[in-house]
């Protein structure tokens, strides 16, 4: 498959590319820092920009499928992530590509545990309703997407035992690597189209 890697140089998004080559796709790697990535025969790196829709566009067609580990590292209020959102899909819609899957937060979920329930309201005040308004750009009837919203994540192997829940958190941590793990399956065959996906180790 042709996927188009958004966040790449990220904890998630490195594991995106790693295993993505590994499972024989052809990559495109859209970054703001290229120097942050290893060259690799199947992997096209493209120095780009998150919120320009003509030159995402340029470089977003003919892929099969968008896969986003984007995240700003800001608590403080800003509209970086449905900025994003909104880039993305305008995007898609100007090059006709539908598949996309993002990674969100397990905090937007309901019901989040009592760490997740005191963390919203203070520490993430800001950036769960930014986080929120992203989500709401993706979801558009016109594209075929998946939300991921892993809870804590850290830095822990590859276990791919990992539990998937629609419209639910079914634990509270998973490693990057799973994450990624799940979003290159998923790309390879969908199974969680137009769903709210929870995933945890
Ligand atoms: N940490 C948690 O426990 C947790 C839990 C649930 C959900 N999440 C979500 O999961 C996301 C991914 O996690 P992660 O650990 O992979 O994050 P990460 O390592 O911080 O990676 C974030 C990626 O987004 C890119 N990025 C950030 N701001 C950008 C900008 N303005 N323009 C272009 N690229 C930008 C970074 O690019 P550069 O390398 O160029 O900076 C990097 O590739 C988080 O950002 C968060 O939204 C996190």
């Amino acid at each position: 498959m042709r996927l188009f890697i958004i966040g790449a140089t990220g904890g998630i998004g490195q594991h995106l590319v790693r295993i993505g080559l590994e499972r024989g796709h052809e990559l495109t790697a859209y970054v703001r820092s290229p120097h942050k990535i290893a060259p690799h025969k199947q992997l096209n790196l493209v120095r780009g920009d998150l919120f320009n829709v003509g030159a995402m566009a340029r470089s977003l067609a003919e892929h099969d499928a968008v896969l986003s580990a984007f995240g700003p590292t800001t608590i403080r209020t800003t509209t970086l992530r449905r900025d994003f959102g909104r880039t993305l899909a305008s995007a898609m819609e100007e090059c006709g590509v539908r598949r996309v899957q993002i990674v969100s937060a397990a905090f937007l979920f309901r019901k989040i545990g009592i760490l997740g329930a005191l963390l919203k309201p203070t520490l993430f005040r800001f950036m769960a309703p930014d986080m929120a308004a992203m989500e709401r750009e993706i979801m558009k009837d016109e594209l075929a997407w998946t939300i991921v919203r892993p809870p804590r994540l850290t830095n822990g192997a590859l276990t791919r035992g990992y539990r998937i829940a629609d419209g639910e958190l079914p634990g509270h941590v998973i490693s990057r690597a799973d994450v990624a793990d799940f979003m290159i399956q998923e790309a390879e065959t969908p199974a969680h189209l137009h769903q709210i996906v929870g995933v945890a180790d």
